[in-house]
């Protein structure tokens, strides 16, 4: 049996979606286990773009089965067209399943983002605006609709209902918002459940024998650990758990069953939305990098905020997620500058320390210890082996890999599933 976990160690847009296509060639199965349709993973095969925000990224490997989880909230209008493209491009998504315990995003939950967000001012989060914090916190309040109910009409109507009697209140009298119309929300909806319902299934039994049987299980991180409600910058976070501990509530798996976590990162650092980023090079280098690296969001298209890479936060990545193996992406974009700065410790009222401090206010008080380092301005688009790297950037990596305390196993040198070393 070998179940791998892939989760991001930064702010998300690692290249998690790279590595999981690449790791699902030999795997049966591909599983999301959190997040929703905030998420926008890339794939570069064969020269052709894909941006998946809600199927898993294995899904460009003929005959995986690829499951979304309980642990994912599911935008149906999302997930349909997501259907659509892939097929469009020649993709088979009969292999698609989809928890019937997963949580819906209703049209009042996008709604009440984008609201929030508003009354939020100077304070916002600059969230996806895809309904996501809402939709997780009706699952929490317990009046979350589930894909069991979509596809039930009967117990959709009346949850619907139910929902829109408050919801309304809030958006029209708390927000002055437009209220919605239960009758166009239904139809719309049930149509939506009508179309899924093949793919939805008790999805937990098939992950659970395929681990008895002794298959190849991989999950798909999405977000990642900074952005993780409990361990990352809260509030300015997202509102589930991607950290690998999400997959036993998220996937229903229990955690003797989970054998090895890849922790993703970049040779730097990005960010999308608001929050604190103690590396952030809000300058001409940080401009340089988000050109070199094309740092622009996935799903929103925002600009991402660069800068160096932070290896408090990866050390403290290595302890939350349990890593197992390191995956390096944009090694190759790193390297095209001159001279490159690694943040190796934080410096707080004089003193160094390498612990990620739980209070913003704290962080604001760290300031980034760096070693500098030389680039490496040859193209290594086309390296496959570790030992014919150029020596500076061997030099980085192995200092990244020394003081995180985890092995670095995969090493991105570009966008295409090929240009990965395997170490
Ligand atoms: P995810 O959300 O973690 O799957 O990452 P995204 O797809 O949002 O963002 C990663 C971006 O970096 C995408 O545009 C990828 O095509 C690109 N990418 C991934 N790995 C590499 C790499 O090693 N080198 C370069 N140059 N680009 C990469
Ligand atoms: P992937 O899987 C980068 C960020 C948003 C915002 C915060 C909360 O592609 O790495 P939300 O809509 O979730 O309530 O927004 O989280 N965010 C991401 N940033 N990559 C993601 O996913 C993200 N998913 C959410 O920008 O700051
Ligand atoms: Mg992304």
């Amino acid at each position: 049996m070998a179940t791998r976990v892939v989760v991001g160690t930064q702010w998300g847009d690692e290249g998690k979606g790279k590595y999981i296509d690449m790791l699902a060639k030999d795997s049966d199965i591909v599983v999301r286990f959190s997040g929703g349709n905030n998420a926008g993973h890339t794939i570069v095969a064969n020269g052709v773009k894909y941006a998946l925000h809600l199927i898993p990224s294995g899904i460009l490997n003929e005959g995986k089965t690829c499951i979304i989880g309980n642990g994912v909230v599911v935008d149906p209008a999302v997930l349909l067209k997501e259907i659509k493209e892939l097929n469009d491009k020649g993709i088979d998504t009969s292999r698609l399943l989809v928890s019937d315990r997963a949580h819906v995003i209703m049209p009042y939950h996008r709604l009440l983002d984008e609201l929030q967000e508003k009354f939020r001012g100077d304070n916002s989060i600059g969230t996806t605006k895809r309904g996501i914090g809402p939709c997780y916190s009706d699952k929490t309040e317990r009046s979350g609709i589930r894909m069991c109910d979509l596809i039930d009409e009967e117990v959709f109507v009346d949850k619907v209902k139910e929902n829109l009697k408050t919801k309304n209140l809030i958006i029209e009298k708390v927000y002055g918002g437009q209220k919605l119309d239960a009758d166009q929300v239904i139809s719309e909806y049930l149509e939506y459940g009508r179309k899924l319902k093949g793919y939805v299934a008790d999805v937990n039994s098939i992950i659970f024998e395929s681990i008895e049987q002794d298959k190849n299980v991989l999950f798909e991180g999405a977000q990642a650990t900074f952005l993780d409600l409990d361990f990352g910058t809260y509030p300015y976070v997202t509102s589930s758990n991607p950290v690998a501990g999400g997959v036993c509530t998220g996937a229903g798996v229990g955690p003797v069953f989970i054998n090895e976590v890849y922790g993703v990162l970049k040779a730097y650092t990005s960010r999308v939305g608001a929050g604190p980023f103690p590396t952030e090079q809000d300058n001409e280098m940080g401009d340089t990098i988000r050109e070199l690296g094309w740092e622009y969001g996935t799903t929103t298209g925002r600009p991402r905020r660069c800068g160096w890479l932070d290896l408090v936060m990866i050390k403290y990545a290595a302890r939350v997620n349990g890593l197992t193996a390191l995956a390096i992406n944009h090694v190759d974009t790193i390297g095209k500058l001159p001279k490159i700065m690694l943040c190796v410790a934080y410096k707080k009222n004089g003193q160094e320390t390498r612990n990620f401090p739980s209070s913003l206010k704290e962080l604001a008080q760290c300031e980034p210890v760096y070693e500098e380092f030389d680039g490496w301005e040859e193209d290594i688009s086309k390296v496959k082996s570790f030992n014919d790297l150029p020596d500076n950037a061997k030099k980085y990596l192995r200092r990244i890999e020394e003081i995180v305390g985890v092995k670095i196993k995969l090493i991105g040198v570009g966008k295409e599933r090929e240009q990965t070393i395997i170490v």
